[in-house]
């Protein structure tokens, strides 16, 4: 038998006497209540024909990027989509990278520098942290959503960094473990007065906020005040991928030091296309995709209201809706018994989320019925009962 290193054995161990081991499951027959294809394009056949009908306008067959974009991998339907993306947007420019985590990793270990500091709300995401981490400014967390500690943090940062350290101040538009969202007007506000540069991740906005689903950003009116936007097309786009919204300079700069934008094989022509399909969608007919996910939030939010059930759950007017169940083991059997009624709800776990913090994560759909909404709150009334 091949031998396994004792000390990650050891760790494995510890996960599963945590109750926090995770494995893979597939849970594609249930009723989707977990995934974040929140406007159903995932599951959109006619975007296979679209799909197919840019590929044959280029007349090349490439089934595979073929290299890095910065060699062989940088085909026409890049240049199209970024070209797209960067209208949609209102921005500049807008590059694709291979996924969010990508993005996020690439830009946060390459733009801020030895001697800046990047102030980001507690729970940001894993792959911010992880940017962070691999490159050599300072990261600090303010508490999340504070405004009031995100300007205690500014002063303080103002008042000991040398004269030329820039800050970065990161969030979420919609945090995606808590489905809220932060004043960004008001971080705005901050980020100018303490002369910073702001940096939103749209990961759960995209397609949900904003006119034609084009983030929060941009319903607010906030495209000047941002220095970099981060979407990714794995969630409501229905595909995989993501772009950084930025100036032109800042696209050079990722192309040239981005190391999960150089090292890697770009995006195949055929997942280019579908983004850009997608966006072609939202473009034309969005409004009833969106229409109908906000209804599904609206009614999902008066049946928690008559039901009582409101004090279980983290204010939210997005597409994710979470309950707080502390421990693993409680949340856990809680998405077994949804899971046994047909329902895909799934646990996040301490260490993803904070010990004592275990939620059930609630994503509500442009395809889910009202019957399926009103069946799962009215089996939490049952089963929080029941606990
Ligand atoms: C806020 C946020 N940013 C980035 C990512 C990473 O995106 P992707 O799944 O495309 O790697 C996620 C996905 O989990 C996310 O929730």
């Amino acid at each position: 038998m091949v031998r396994f290193p004792k000390k990650i054995t050891v760790k494995l161990a510890q996960r599963e006497g945590a109750n926090a081991l995770r494995s893979l499951i597939d849970n594609g027959h249930l009723i989707d209540f977990s995934s974040n294809d929140y406007l159903g394009f995932a599951r959109d056949a006619s975007l296979n024909e679209r799909t197919s009908e840019i590929l044959a306008d280029k007349r090349k067959i490439r089934n595979g990027a073929t290299g890095s974009r910065l060699l062989t991998g940088n085909h026409s339907y890049y240049t199209a989509l970024e070209a797209k993306l960067a209208a949609f947007h209102q921005t500049e420019a807008a590059l694709v990278f291979n996924s969010g985590y990508d993005a996020n990793v690439g830009f946060f270990s390459a733009v801020p520098q030895r001697g800046d500091i990047v102030l980001y709300d507690e729970y940001i995401h894993a792959s911010i942290r992880d940017g962070i981490n691999l490159g050599n400014a300072k990261g600090f967390k303010f508490k999340h959503n504070s405004l009031t500690d995100l300007e205690r943090r500014c002063k303080v940062e103002r008042s000991q960094s040398t004269s030329n350290a820039e800050i970065y101040i990161v969030t979420e538009s919609v945090f995606s473990m808590d489905g809220d969202s932060p004043d960004l007007k008001g971080m705005a506000e901050i980020n100018e007065k303490y002369n910073c540069f702001f940096v939103v991740d749209e990961a759960h906005a995209l397609g949900v906020f904003g006119k034609k689903g084009a983030g929060l950003i941009q319903q607010m009116g906030l495209e000047e005040a941002v220095f970099a936007r981060i979407v990714t097309f794995g969630k409501a786009i229905g595909v995989h991928g993501a772009a950084i919204l930025g100036s032109g300079s800042l696209k050079a700069y990722l192309v040239n030091f981005a190391r999960s934008f150089i090292y890697t094989t770009g995006l195949p022509p055929h997942a280019i296309a579908l983004i850009s399909a997608v966006y072609g969608k939202l473009e034309e007919d969005n409004q009833t995709k969106k229409a109908q996910l906000h209804e599904n939030i609206n009614y999902f939010e008066q049946q928690v209201e008559s039901l009582n059930l409101k004090s279980l759950f983290i204010q939210s007017v997005s597409a994710i809706h979470c309950c707080v169940f502390s421990g693993n083991d409680r949340v856990r059997s809680m998405a077994e018994r949804f899971q046994n009624e047909g329902f895909d709800i799934r646990p996040i776990l301490s260490p993803t989320v904070p010990k004592g913090e275990e939620r059930l994560r609630i994503c509500i759909h442009s395809f889910n019925t009202k019957k399926e909404i009103r069946k799962v709150l009215q089996l939490l009334a049952i089963f929080t009962e029941e606990v």
